[in-house]
């Protein structure tokens, strides 16, 4: 609120551990009070908490120093030894490899299921399922989850669901709307904006937030001060940014699409993509990520990517700009990569998308003559 902090309208930041007490009483009673100690939050945490409680439509959040910190902390929440955990198997690679390293070493069993399963998932529910988590379009290949249907199978299998909407971001979908219980987010990509930070994210319905925020301080981790700080600026233009990645993405999926030396473009928004019509009916819009199958083999990829000066070579997306990556699909067991040649990410920054075109012809030009 500007006017209690002088006018000014964006909130100060917090640097702070003690918060000192006026008296014994109210040292022994601190957990009434909302801030009691750097760790479990200030004002500035605070601040972004609630906006993102207000654009996801949850009852709590929590702030964590990365992505992957966002989607190990509910997992740890959420599971014991004995447990079993239903998984997506178009995950993002290192929760993966959370799940088969941590998890599994815990006791945990995990299972990966196909990202078209839909109802299906409930002949995969045991009675000791406790978690089924689902990332949506899939980690580099893209697929469509139908959410309601697979919440709806493990909310009567007692499980609870955890859904990384990091690529639709709450302006293009809010998972508690269609059933999920946890929504997880690398605040890294679109909502930090500019490559210059990393944060993550849980926001909760009413029954799961207390276990979640208990966990996330039993295990000591928060965000830091001036990182909070420039995701609440990042969110301040998250949705211009984002039209404007969505649009140039769908122009360039398109051309792709079109252009002969391209064996297929994986765009939820295009509509011979196989998830296209469960991706109309849950999602607002469409961000700036996606994939495309390079005819050709791994010298041709290679020559391609080597080709580029626009687009860097780097892992993450969600920035300003554009980059691109081979894809590493090894640890795949279901959603493999199409076949037809070699599957590369583009995250379509905001340069000007006649630039990003001539860019993206230039390492055709290489792949050919590789
Ligand atoms: C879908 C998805 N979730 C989570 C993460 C992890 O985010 P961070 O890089 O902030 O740890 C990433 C990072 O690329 C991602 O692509």
């Amino acid at each position: 609120m500007p006017s209690s902090q002088f006018g000014f309208v964006n909130p100060p930041v917090f640097h702070g551990s003690t918060v000192l007490f006026p008296d014994v009483a109210t040292l022994r009673n601190r957990a009434s009070q909302t801030f009691s100690y750097g760790l479990s939050g200030t004002p500035t945490t605070k601040a972004l908490e609630d906006a993102l409680d207000e654009l996801e439509g949850s009852a709590g959040t929590i702030l964590l120093p990365s992505g992957l910190a966002a989607v190990t902390v509910p997992l740890l929440s959420f599971l014991s030894a004995g447990d079993h955990c239903l998984v997506v198997d178009s995950v993002y690679s290192p929760t993966r490899r959370f799940c088969d390293g941590t998890l599994t070493r815990m006791g945990v069993t995990v299972e990966y299921f196909d990202p078209h399963v839909g109802a299906g998932i409930a002949s995969l529910m045991r009675p000791e399922t406790k978690v089924v988590f689902i990332e949506a379009p899939g980690s580099h290949t893209f697929e469509i989850v139908d959410v309601e249907a697979v919440c709806e199978a493990a909310r009567k299998g007692g499980a609870v669901t955890m859904m990384d909407n990091t690529w639709a971001t709450p302006l293009l979908f809010r998972p508690l709307d269609h059933g999920v219980d946890l929504s997880i987010h690398a605040l890294t990509k679109y909502p930090g904006g500019h490559s210059d930070v990393m944060m993550g994210s849980v926001s909760a319905t009413r029954e799961t937030f207390p276990r979640l925020r208990a966990t996330q301080l039993q295990l000591g981790v928060n965000a830091a001060p001036d990182d909070t700080y420039l995701v609440l600026r990042g969110l301040k233009t998250m949705g211009v940014r984002l039209e404007r990645h969505g649009r140039s993405a769908l122009a360039l999926a398109e051309w792709l699409a079109a252009h002969d030396d391209a064996a297929a473009v994986l765009h939820p928004a295009l509509p011979d993509f196989p998830g296209h019509a469960l991706w109309r009916r849950q999602f607002g819009g469409a961000s700036g990520l996606f994939g495309f199958v390079l005819k050709g083999d791994a010298k041709a990829g290679e020559a391609f990517l080597n080709a580029l000066t626009l687009f860097g070579l780097g892992f993450s997306w969600g920035g300003h700009e554009s980059l691109a990556v081979p894809s590493e699909l090894s640890d795949r067991t279901i959603a493999r990569e199409p076949d037809g040649g070699f599957l590369i990410r583009l995250q379509i920054g905001l340069e000007d998308v006649d630039d990003l075109r001539a860019d993206l012809e230039r390492g055709f030009v290489a792949a050919r003559a590789a």
